[in-house]
């Protein structure tokens, strides 16, 4: 699947724009608070139907208007062509058509488009807390399966109110539970541990398919062989969510909240045998963080039979020069969408450049 025409109205800072990506390589070049970032973050919208840089909705409407369009020509592999059209509205509810027709829910939308995007922001996956790890899990099981979305909405849903309950509980302050309170929790943990137990697995079987991967890009990119180490073992998988809740069961009433579960989870990343969080290097991290999304991009290539989008946000500003050689002169197979302030390395082969300047494309090439 590939993006072949992007356009753009009244998206951030774009009034009017229309980019005709190739199905190769295709670099964007501009100065820095161009638009760089904004296309980025319009492409991987139509995948996620979020900003990657966790902006609000309105954030991403144009200042001085009401809504914004993100309008692109998809073409499938099997060669059928969709057109796809998001209107994103400052206030009040979006809506997406697919072929001009309305979709019922917006999240239908999901799976339609794939896209990988690595940012400078994806440093915070190896340097931030276990949330951001959670996170990179949990956006690369989506990618793989969209049904992920759905379930990590309900399991969300599902800890807000087992929350709420123990809240509750916790005023109660009884030693003893209310027995109304008490046979609500034990329904909610039925259903939070049938749900949990599903998603761990999955989380489980995403990281030990991906390990040997992240390996393999990180050494590419580094040029030496760092043992790369992932591991997802929560504890309370041993015995699955059912009797860990049970276990923590005194707990989460005394402190009101879900003490266990995947919402807790923690995915340690170690290199050269060390923590990735505190003991890498800032390039290390910066590598790790690549070869992290290289190779979700490359698992989601191999399981869906088909290479999502690859955009690469303002990479150059992110590699020294051995790295962002290693990395643009063997790009994965795909479309590859480059944003850069720098004319790219030699190595890199665009296939088409486009110049843009203050959210307007530059004519000329
Ligand atoms: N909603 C918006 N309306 C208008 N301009 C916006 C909006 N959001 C961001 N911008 C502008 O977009 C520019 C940043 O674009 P960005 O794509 O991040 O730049 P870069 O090319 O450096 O990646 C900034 O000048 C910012 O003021
Ligand atoms: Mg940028």
């Amino acid at each position: 699947m590939i993006v072949s025409r992007l356009e753009l109205i009244d998206f951030r800072n774009y009034s009017e724009a229309s980019f005709d990506l190739t199905e190769g390589t295709t670099v964007v070049l501009g100065d820095n608070g161009q638009g760089k970032t904004n296309l980025a973050e319009a492409l991987a919208y139509l995948a996620t139907l979020t900003s990657f840089r966790g902006a609000p909705g309105d954030a991403l409407v144009r200042v001085g208007t009401d809504q914004g369009i993100i309008r692109a020509t998809v073409r499938h592999d099997d060669g059928r062509e969709s057109l796809i059209e998001a209107e994103l509205r400052a206030v009040g509810r979006n809506r997406v058509q697919v072929n001009r027709q309305k979709l019922q829910r917006v999240r239908d939308l999901l799976g339609t488009v794939r896209v990988t995007v690595f940012s400078p922001d994806d440093l915070i996956i190896v340097k931030g807390g276990p949330g951001e790890r959670r996170r990179f899990m949990d956006d690369t099981l989506v990618t793989l399966a969209t049904k992920y979305d759905a379930i990590r909405l309900e399991m969300d849903r599902i800890v807000k109110q087992r929350n709420t309950l123990l809240k509750q509980a916790q005023k109660a302050g009884h030693r003893e539970l209310p027995t109304d309170i008490e046979v609500t929790l034990d329904v909610w943990d039925a259903k939070f541990s049938e749900i949990a137990d599903q998603f761990g697995y999955a989380r489980a079987t995403l990281v030990s398919r991906i390990a040997p991967m992240v390996q393999e890009a990180y050494e590419h990119l580094a040029g030496v062989a760092s043992p790369i180490e992932l591991r997802y073992e929560p504890e309370w998988r041993r015995t699955g969510l059912k009797a860990a809740l049970t276990a923590a069961r005194g707990d989460d009433v005394r402190r009101g909240v879900s003490t266990v579960g995947p919402h807790r989870d923690e995915l340690d990343v170690t290199i050269n045998g060390l923590p990735g969080r505190t003991h890498a290097s800032q390039g290390e991290q910066r590598t790790l963080a690549l070869a992290l999304r290289l190779a979700g991009h490359r698992l989601a290539t191999e399981r869906i039979g088909s290479a999502p989008v690859l955009v690469l946000d303002d990479v150059l500003s992110e590699l020294d020069d051995g790295r962002a050689r290693a990395l643009l002169g063997h790009l994965p197979d795909g479309q590859v969408v480059i944003t850069t302030a720098s004319e790219l390395p030699p190595a890199a082969r665009a296939d088409r450049i486009i110049r843009i300047a203050a959210g307007t494309i530059v004519p000329g090439d």
